[in-house]
């Protein structure tokens, strides 16, 4: 099967600081691979170079077919590549249904798989809350809504950094649950964590990133029993 995203040789830098050396990764349609690391590794600026926030300085990235490595983050999103940043923003005054309307479009394909039914239907809690100001939405129904507006979008990639981060353990089994069914259902995604456990149930492979290098890739299952690189790379 063809890598629908793939990075090779990554570098990144903030100001003269280099944050990113050499990072190589390949994201198979339809399967969901973890980006694991502890605080500081190197996880969101994979995300954000990946999306193209933060330029690559070296090496290449590409995305269903195309040498996307100078693309502007504009074309990739509309390339199909979904980025779901850890800050969870929301637009604070308007409605949990509105969030998502406003993000609607076909996805690259001309696609449009998924609409709001097809939201409500899979987040019942957002469907409950349509009305809501997405300001008075706690942690885990905006970290809900920021995944669900993106997939109004139709991508072919959803990027999520750190969906569990800060959550209420209840919080984040109902998030874990619905990214095993998107999943299942076909998506493709890269999930950026700290937490191993959360993605053992969800991503196939898992690759380990440590001061801005890739230092171990695993069967989330083989990882879950390998103590040492646990120990080693993910404080736990
Ligand atoms: N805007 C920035 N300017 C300078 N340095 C930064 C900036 N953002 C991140 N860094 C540094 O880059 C390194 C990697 O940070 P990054 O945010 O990619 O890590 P992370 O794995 O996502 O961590 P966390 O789990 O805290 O989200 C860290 O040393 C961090 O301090
Ligand atoms: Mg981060």
């Amino acid at each position: 099967m063809t890598d629908l995203l793939r990075a090779e040789g990554l570098s990144a830098f903030y100001g003269a600081s280099q944050i990113l050396f050499g990072v190589d990764l390949a994201l198979k349609q339809r399967h969901t691979l973890a980006l694991l690391g502890r605080n500081g590794a190197g996880k969101s600026t994979t995300m954000k170079t990946l999306a193209g926030i933060v330029p690559a300085r070296g090496g290449r990235i590409f995305f269903a077919d195309r040498d996307v490595t100078h693309a502007p983050a504009y074309t990739r999103a509309r390339l199909g590549l979904a980025y779901v940043p850890e800050d969870r923003q929301v637009f604070p005054e308007h409605s949990v249904e509105d969030n998502l309307l406003i993000a609607a479009k076909s996805g690259p394909d001309g696609r449009r798989d998924w609409t709001l039914p097809r939201i409500f239907e899979t987040f019942p809690l957002l469907a409950n809350l349509r009305s809501r100001q997405a300001g008075r939405l706690s942690g885990g129904e905006q970290q809900l809504l920021v995944i669900a507006r993106a997939l109004m979008g139709n991508p072919l990639v959803l990027l999520l950094d750190e969906p569990s981060e800060g959550l209420a353990p209840i919080v984040v089994a109902t998030i874990g649950k619905v990214l095993r069914e998107l999943g299942a259902s076909g998506a493709t995604i890269l999930l950026a964590e700290q937490n191993m456990h959360f993605c053992s149930r969800i991503a196939e492979e898992a690759l380990v990133i440590d001061r801005g290098r890739v230092v171990h890739r695993q069967d989330t299952k083989g990882l879950a029993g390998n103590e040492d690189i646990r120990r080693r790379y993910l404080a736990m």
